[in-house]
């Protein structure tokens, strides 16, 4: 006897992948407006407003503008803006989304010097000094905050000094961080920094809030070539960033004023909770659902001492990767419960299962009951794994 309504008449799917997340009620109704024009007076404190919010979410002084669109997109003006062709930058890589980086700054015709350490693993800051110390000529370092491949944590505060030391630019992607996980741009020497409305934040996914930092703004101005794009070129964004803002438009194009109406909101929400509280939040439901999983004997695919607090990466229990049956874990999740999780991306395919654990879903609400489908998807597939609900409300309900 099934113990749910099959037919699930229009229940919704809850997304416990690494992004899209969940977002929050006040996003939703901020959808519902009328529309608006992306410019005029009224549209411009809006915009500023939420450039202002984003702004205390990085912890940086530094200009912030929203980039329309994915991450990588961000990612990419980084690295065009950043670095000529021909120039060396040195990228710590570690998982999926660093290789895309590295992938990124090879497209640009950057020379590009890998640091590297296996999936799930970080690189150890010694490794970076010494590679630092052996490219000497190397203008950026180029990094990754959260690794959300594999659920790692990048040490990114000695990274940062180890390269603002040596005089050098730095870039990260804190797409996985950004709002979940404690950032200080600031204060660890972070020259450009990528985050994300839709994960940790629970907005919408399409805008990108990007910190520039003075020296990039410098960079741009010296550079000796002049950027081969147009639409992520920083000098473009300068121009009508300084001319354009008394129309309320300091941007090039035409934005989605929706994904910066919910962004405003979602930021908002993040500073009303409190960015210490929320950091605080993510680790204790990250560190429970850890335990969880281990007390259902499961294995966290990172070690402890690295995992990320936003994105738990599972190893899939030999018997069933070893049927070919890895998929089915998140077939059966999602059409049987309704939960959807992620699972591991191009080598880690068929070995981990992902969860994300951010904004609203960094929350005993949507991990109890992911915690309970797990149990009975993984003991529809022939391995017993034991509750972990138990666990989970047990630790989170230690250090209160
Ligand atoms: C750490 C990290 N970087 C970059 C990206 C790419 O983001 P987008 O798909 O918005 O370009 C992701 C997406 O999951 C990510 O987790």
């Amino acid at each position: 006897v099934e113990s749910h309504d099959p037919r699930y008449s229009g229940e919704k799917t809850i997304l416990m992948i690494p992004g899209p997340s969940e977002i929050y009620p006040e996003v939703h109704e901020s959808l519902a407006r009328p529309i608006v024009a992306h410019y005029g007076k009224e549209w411009g404190h809006i915009y500023d407003e939420t450039t202002e919010l984003c702004r205390k979410v990085f912890r940086t002084k530094s200009e912030v503008i929203i980039v329309p669109g994915p991450g990588t997109l961000a990612i990419e003006m980084g690295i065009v803006n950043m670095l000529e062709p021909g120039e060396k930058a040195v990228c710590v890589v570690n998982g999926f989304f660093s290789e895309r980086v590295l992938d990124i700054a090879n497209h640009l015709e950057v020379r590009t010097v890998k640091a590297s350490a296996p999936e799930g693993e970080i690189v150890a800051p010694e490794r970076l000094k010494a590679i630092l110390d052996e490219n000497r000529d190397a203008k950026a370092l180029l990094m990754v905050h959260n690794e959300s491949s594999t659920g790692v944590l990048n040490p990114i505060k000695e990274y940062a000094r180890l390269a603002k030391e040596r005089g050098m630019l730095t870039l990260l992607d804190a797409v996985s961080s950004y709002g979940g996980i404690d950032l200080d741009m600031d204060g660890w020497g972070i020259d450009y920094c990528v985050g994300y409305a839709n994960k940790c934040l629970g907005s919408i996914p399409s805008a990108a809030p990007t910190a520039v930092g003075p020296e990039v703004w410098d960079k741009v101005k010296k550079r000796k070539s002049k950027s081969r794009t147009w639409f992520t070129n920083l000098e473009v964004w300068r121009y009508y960033m300084d001319n354009w803002v008394k129309i309320g438009h300091p941007y090039p194009t035409t934005v989605n004023t929706y994904s910066i109406l919910a962004l405003r909101e979602a930021a908002r929400l993040a500073l009303e909770e409190g960015l210490e509280n929320r950091y605080l939040r993510h680790r204790r439901v990250a560190a429970a659902f850890r335990a969880a999983v281990r007390a259902m004997e499961l294995e966290v695919f990172p070690k402890e001492q690295v995992a990320s607090p936003t994105i738990t990466a599972i190893k899939v229990p030999e018997k069933i990767a070893s049927s070919g049956q890895a998929g089915k874990i998140n077939e059966l999740m999602a059409s049987k419960h309704r939960v959807m999780i992620g699972g591991g991306v191009e080598k880690l395919s068929g070995k981990i299962i992902r969860v994300g654990h951010m904004g609203a879903t960094a929350s005993s609400r949507y991990i109890l009951p992911t915690l309970s489908a797990l149990q009975s998807t993984f003991r529809q597939l022939g391995y017993e794994a034991a509750d972990g609900t138990g666990t989970f409300s047990m630790e989170l309900s230690k250090n209160v």
